[in-house]
């Protein structure tokens, strides 16, 4: 079979996005155009997302930013593939423009849907990257998600751990916001932890030594703010002092938790060669939390995959190649009645646990 080429849409949460992204018969990926725009911008005076503005701004410049990945790529509507476009999960308004404009693409170009599933672009994202082969385990860290997932196949994930209540990226940003600190919090916590003392306060570290792998985060946050009311009013040195021993508390915490996730994959693959661990999410931006799971990962004998930062985050690029792997993998495409959803979960079978995915906006 020769190559294909598709046009991917991404607009589940604060980012409007557009690539078109080949996959070569075989089987090898290649980004043609990638076009990201932030709205950053747009939500940082309400410290966080507002849903209707993100979908207004999705409207404004979706049409725009597919414009010029099809030109970056020299590419024409007519010679595309196929079309995919994320619907789901994720803030629903959003989800409905970028989805709409997809079957409205398919429908004028006669070109085959894929209503692809955010997370599924994010799990898959390390077959584009580096060619990995399945089975893997994928650490899912963002503003919305903090999930471990098995990776088996095409469709085909099986959800081993998830937050039961706040997301680590949500822990960040909550974290900044009590000490004052600029949205979003993640770059913020880790700037200021530079110069702290990661063992001044000793936080609660939950689920640690739990046999289950899902996560919690929100007594972290408690801890934090009782922390800081303590020492009020918190100097620069006492800010950094929390940060340091928060981010301390989040190493600790995944060291616990992937770990056995780690062992947990090599019981059931005794005969893996080679193991790996993907990180995805803007979480997996933080320097601390790259180095410790490098250094689970090495103790475990398991290759690390942190692909691009452009990548991890969310962007077109990794809905295009999940439409591709689809359409190689003989599933889809998908009807043009198929309806966005704000929940979805990868791994249908997965209890769903109370309060997790709460804001069930970002991913
Ligand atoms: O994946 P992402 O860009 O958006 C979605 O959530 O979909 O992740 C954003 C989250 C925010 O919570 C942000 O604070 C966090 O990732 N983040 C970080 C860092 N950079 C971004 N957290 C810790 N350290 C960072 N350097
Ligand atoms: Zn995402």
């Amino acid at each position: 079979m020769a190559g294909s080429r598709i046009l991917g849409i991404e607009s589940s949460c604060d980012e409007t996005a557009a690539a078109v992204v080949e996959r070569r018969a075989d089987g090898t990926g290649v980004i043609l155009a990638d076009v990201v725009l932030s709205q950053l911008e747009d939500h940082a005076a309400y410290g966080g997302v507002v849903p209707e503005i993100a979908a207004r701004a999705h409207a404004e410049a979706l049409d725009r930013l597919i414009e010029e990945a099809l030109t970056r790529s020299g590419t024409r509507l007519e010679d595309v593939d196929a079309i995919a476009a994320t619907s789901g999960p994720g803030l629903i308004g959003g989800l409905i423009v970028g989805l709409l404009t997809g079957k409205a693409i398919a429908m004028a170009t006669g070109k085959p849907l894929y209503a692809v599933n955010h997370l599924e672009g994010h799990a898959l994202t390390a077959r584009l990257t580096d060619g990995l082969a399945f089975p893997y385990l994928l650490l899912l860290v963002s503003g919305g998600h903090t999930q471990l997932i098995l990776v088996k196949g095409v469709g085909d994930y099986e959800r081993w751990g998830t937050t039961i209540d706040d997301a680590l990226g949500e822990a960040f940003d909550k974290t900044a916001k009590l000490l004052g600190l600029p949205y979003p919090g993640g770059p913020a916590v880790e700037r200021a932890a530079q110069t702290g003392d990661p063992k001044r306060f000793v936080f609660p570290r939950p689920m640690v030594g739990e046999a289950r792998l899902d996560f919690s985060f929100s007594g972290l946050k408690t801890a934090v703010r009782q922390a800081a009311e303590k020492v009020a009013p918190v100097t620069d040195q006492d800010i950094a002092d929390i940060c340091a021993s928060f981010q301390n508390a989040v190493s600790r915490t995944l060291k616990d938790r992937v770990g056995r996730g780690l062992a947990r994959f090599r019981e059931r693959f005794p005969d893996a060669e080679q193991p790996a661990l993907v990180v995805a999410g803007g979480v997996a931006a933080n320097r601390e939390v790259r180095t410790t799971l490098q250094a689970i990962c090495d103790a475990g004998r398991f290759r690390f995959v942190a692909p691009p930062m452009a990548l991890c985050t969310d962007n077109a690029a990794m809905i295009a190649w999940a439409g591709l792997e689809r359409m190689a993998a003989g599933l889809g495409p998908d009807d043009l009645t198929v309806a966005p959803r704000s929940r979805w979960p990868l791994d249908a079978d997965a209890a769903s646990l109370i309060g997790s995915g709460k804001r069930g906006a970002k991913a």
